[in-house]
């Protein structure tokens, strides 16, 4: 299977990658669903919407406070450096991610569609026009507040409700929509529109290899092939395999 997949891998002229929780899950990033997911523990309703934000603003910034801080000693796996390697090797592997960690961009990726936003810069709620890098300096006080107007800022990723950044969405589904590989690495494939990316490359007739432990949404079929393993260990044997063999 790795094999077959490393082989592809070499002859695709166009490969794209899309990547879910999964992918940061060995940098010590919990996933949403599943047994251990986030969703079990929290509610999306709360944390994660518009809402919740206006209405609690101290308990959702404490909890991206901790999901950040915590983050901050998050550096990107083998399984990252590995995807950095075959993008410079390749010259051209964009990278569409439903991630806000920014890990992809950590590794020193480039051309990266973060689709649901970056959990690592923050703006003003009532779009006053501030926008600021987040550390944790910027949020001792919570919740951290625009310097410029006083309203609370706000984490700039897509929360529950928001439309997805209308130009990232697009060029998501027009790399779909002309690639002859996708690499689906870590994402349950149950979010949409995001999760339409995969099934957009699989209708225009491109390759999907897909790295997750557990089986998910995608078909099985002759153009998909599952590697069922975790990303940190699979996708450096499958670099290595597509430049040595
Ligand atoms: P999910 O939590 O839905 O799925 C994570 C997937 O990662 C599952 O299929 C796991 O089997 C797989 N997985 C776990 N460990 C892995 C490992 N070491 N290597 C590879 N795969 C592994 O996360 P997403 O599909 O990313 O939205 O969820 C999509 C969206 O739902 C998120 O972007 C977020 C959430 O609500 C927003 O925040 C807007």
């Amino acid at each position: 299977m790795i094999s077959r997949a490393a082989e592809l891998l070499r002859e695709s002229r166009n490969p794209v990658v899309f990547s879910g929780a999964g992918m940061s899950r060995e940098s010590g990033m919990r996933t949403f669903r599943g047994e251990e997911g986030l969703w079990k523990e929290y509610s999306p309703e709360q944390l994660s919407s518009l809402s919740g934000l206006r209405s609690d603003p101290e308990v959702v910034w404490e909890w991206y406070k901790m999901r950040l801080i915590t983050g901050d000693g998050i550096v990107p796996h083998a399984g990252y450096k590995a995807l950095t390697f075959l993008q410079k090797k390749k010259g051209t592997l964009p990278v569409i991610t439903q991630n806000v960690d920014g890990l992809h961009k950590l590794s020193g990726q480039t051309d990266v569609l973060e689709i649901h936003g970056s959990m690592r810069t923050a703006s003003c709620l009532d779009r006053c026009g501030f926008f600021t890098e987040l550390n944790p300096e910027s949020l001792q006080d919570l919740p951290p507040l625009c310097p410029d107007c006083g309203a609370i800022l706000r984490p700039d990723i897509v929360l529950f409700g928001e439309p997805l950044p209308h130009q990232v969405i697009s060029r998501s589904y027009k790399l779909a929509e002309e690639c002859d590989l996708m690499m689906v690495i870590g994402t349950s494939v149950q979010v949409w529109p995001a999760a339409g990316v995969p099934f957009a490359a699989l209708e225009n007739g491109a390759t999907v290899i897909e790295i997750n432990p557990a089986r998910t949404e995608l078909p099985q079929g002759e153009n998909v092939i599952s590697i069922r393993g975790k990303a940190g260990e699979i996708l450096p044997a499958l670099v290595d395999m597509e430049e040595n063999k």
